[in-house]
């Protein structure tokens, strides 16, 4: 799944999720003391959504499932290099502490090697590491954004901005894409959700779980969007290295028009989330990105999250990309096919095009809700997959699937699901 951690997609409520059957009570007593005691900002609905209740069902009962959400790689049978990763964590430099607010200059400097791999040049001096991409959104939302400013952030996209800017009482307005065989941004939209407490536009090059990548000439309309509008870019690359086509896509991290901070990480890079391993490069006007480098940096120096063992180990770890990536994108082109192939025997359903990714999305009759499909799909025929509202679709008709699912999996997966909705 797409979400940073098992838990929190299980909170994530349906559109109509209050209907039926009745919620479990709330894990959390939301009683007059408990409000007063606790900032506004964590009073969550802890309650599980429906899914997530009749996953914990289905499990319970001991049934089988094929899970076509998974999207941890290190559970995908991929065969990783253990004993250099193992090796690169015992680097004896690791026995003393050097606190750097941008991170260790070694693994810095990897991060500038993997932009230059790519032809861009960015300074070290520009890369602050961070433990994750979110912790990365953290820094960046703190330094543009005070309470109540707002953020611009395509839609459909990955779930976790919600709790992301929340935690950082930043206010999200959705700007959407449009699907016209192929996904664009609706620049009108764009235009239309701006007020005078926008701080900045985000991007996720390419898009989860739309699998779109920001195009040259979205670039070029993005920048003059925000050079006019005086707000920064905000770039999620950490698919980039995933298109299905095998042409490299442009990044953002040399973007000097406007503002710009560019995030990426390890986790999907080098396919290796458990190594908490993630960076901010910043670009753009010269005086705009001094002015962000001092303000990110006595943010960083505040936590100094980075520990030594992996920041030691960082080049190593990013060097793994160059021999996981060929796996995962064979990967990802054989389940995309194998999905194709089946589609071709069917008429209820189609996919949407995508050009990168981990994910594809299946347009599916709308007979019910989404939320109500994916658990009849569990139910009936033992398949767990994501509805679109998780990653707000704007209507019901959309399911979402992980394209790194081992293929065994993932053909049986498809059959039973399309074997559902053609009956
Ligand atoms: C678009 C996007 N950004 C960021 C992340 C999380 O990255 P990290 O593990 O570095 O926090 C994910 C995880 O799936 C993602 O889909």
């Amino acid at each position: 799944m797409n979400f940073q951690s098992a838990k929190i997609q299980h909170f994530k409520d349906s559109p109509n999720g209050s209907e039926d059957p009745p919620l479990q009570a709330r894990l959390f007593p939301y009683n007059d003391a408990a409000s007063k005691m606790f900032a506004k900002r964590t009073n969550w609905n802890l309650a599980p959504n429906r899914l997530s209740l009749a996953l914990a069902a289905h499990r319970a009962a001991r049934k089988p499932l094929i899970d076509l959400t998974v999207s941890n790689p290190t559970e995908c049978g991929f065969e990783y290099d253990r004993s250099a990763i193992l090796n690169a964590l015992s680097n004896p430099a690791a026995l003393s502490y050097e606190p750097n607010p941008r991170g260790l200059e070694c693994a810095r400097r990897a991060v500038a090697g993997y932009y230059a791999d790519r032809d861009d040049s960015v300074s070290v001096e520009d890369i602050f590491l961070t433990t994750s991409t979110s912790e990365a959104y953290s820094y960046v939302f703190r330094t543009l954004c005070d309470p109540g400013d707002e953020l611009l952030i395509p839609s459909p996209s990955y779930p976790l901005f919600d709790f992301l800017a929340e935690i950082q009482d930043v206010r999200l307005v959705r700007y959407p894409l449009l699907y016209d065989h192929g996904w664009q941004i609706d620049f009108h939209a764009l235009e239309q959700a701006i007020t005078p407490r926008t701080r900045g536009v985000i991007v996720v090059h390419p898009n989860n779980p739309t699998g779109s990548f920001v195009s040259n000439a979205e670039r070029q309309k993005l920048n003059e969007f925000c050079r006019q509008h005086n707000l920064s870019l905000i770039a999620d690359e950490v698919f980039l290295d995933y298109a299905h086509d095998g042409a490299p896509r442009p990044s953002f991290a040399a973007n000097q028009d406007v503002l710009t901070f560019t995030l990426s990480g390890l986790s999907k890079i080098a396919g290796l989330p458990q190594m908490k391993v993630a960076w901010i490069a910043t670009s753009g006007p010269t005086d705009k990105v001094t002015a962000a480098l001092g303000r990110l940096e006595i943010i960083a120096d505040t936590y100094l999250s980075m520990n030594a063992p992996i920041q030691l180990a960082t080049p190593v770890l990013l060097e793994q990309g160059k021999s996981i990536q060929p796996l995962l994108l064979d990967r990802l082109r054989t389940n995309l096919a194998e999905v194709d192939r089946q589609l071709t025997l069917q008429k209820a359903c189609q996919r949407l095009q995508l050009e990168g990714g981990w994910y594809a999305v299946l347009r599916v009759p709308v007979t019910q809700s989404d939320e109500d499909l994916a658990i009849d799909l569990l139910r009936k025929v033992s398949v767990l997959v994501h509805p679109g509202h998780f990653y707000d679709f704007p209507s019901d008709g959309y399911l979402i699937t992980s394209l790194i699912t081992p293929p065994k999996d993932f053909r049986a997966g498809v059959e039973r699901v399309l074997g559902r909705l053609n009956p």
